[in-house]
């Protein structure tokens, strides 16, 4: 299977959400990727249950919700009912990861989980089984438009090694500086979805740049 590509909300012009909304439904995106930032665990707060309940109206594609959150257990079913379809907690935020993820999943949810760029791939080897991705953090989270952090290749290889080793099924996540410049190696590496906030909105046809990050290995 090819490789998804999730385009980035957070660098959406909110003043014109539904317009935005529209281009990626009309584009080769395949999720929405939904960042949701409390203040706390990360630098900076973005948004919260209406915003998403409104993009839930206008997608329709799934609602890839990356929640960058202290205590995350907390409000599992205010995201499922909001809209979520692939909710994604960070192993650094839940002391009891196994539950949440046993929570999320009994929702109907896809369950993920998030590394920051120093935690270690190995933490993942007594729960990659039971969830559906990994996102891997290319940049410390908190803002979109930030530098990728080459270490992330290591990473991507290692998380793959241990999911081949597992037979398991799990989406490999990149997300943060992601270009035109390097998804191709990522995907190479084991890439299967590339969050792009900046690269698409920053563009000047975000369409075509959606399309361009679609493209198939050379
Ligand atoms: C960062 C967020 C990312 C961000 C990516 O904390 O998790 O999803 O929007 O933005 P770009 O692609 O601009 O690095
Ligand atoms: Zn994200």
């Amino acid at each position: 299977m090819s490789h998804l590509v999730a385009p980035s909300v957070l660098s959406a012009d909110f003043n014109h959400l539904g317009r935005d909304a529209e281009m990626i439904n009309n584009s080769q995106a395949d999720w929405f990727h939904v960042d949701v930032m409390d203040g706390v665990f990360v630098p900076n707060i973005s948004f919260g249950f209406p915003v998403i309940k409104a993009l839930k109206k206008l997608a329709t594609k799934p609602l890839d919700v990356h929640l960058m959150i202290v205590q995350p257990e907390r409000y599992i079913t205010q995201f499922r009912d909001a809209g979520a379809d692939i909710l994604t907690v960070h192993l650094e935020a839940s002391t009891h990861l196994h539950r949440t993820i046993q929570a999320i999943k009994a929702t109907g949810m896809k369950a993920g989980v998030a590394l920051n760029p120093h935690t270690s791939v190995t933490l993942l080897e007594d729960i990659i089984v039971d969830i559906d991705l990994v996102c891997m953090m290319s940049v410390n989270p908190g803002f979109g438009g930030q530098k990728f952090i080459q270490h992330t290749f290591k990473k991507v290889e290692d998380l793959s090694n241990m999911i081949r080793r597992h037979e398991t099924e799990c989406h490999i996540e990149i997300d943060g500086g992601v270009t035109l410049d390097n998804y191709q190696k990522l995907v190479h590496t084991g890439a299967t979805v590339l969050v792009a906030g900046n690269t698409v909105f920053g563009s000047e046809n975000p369409t075509s740049t959606i399309a361009a990050l679609k493209q198939p290995l050379n």
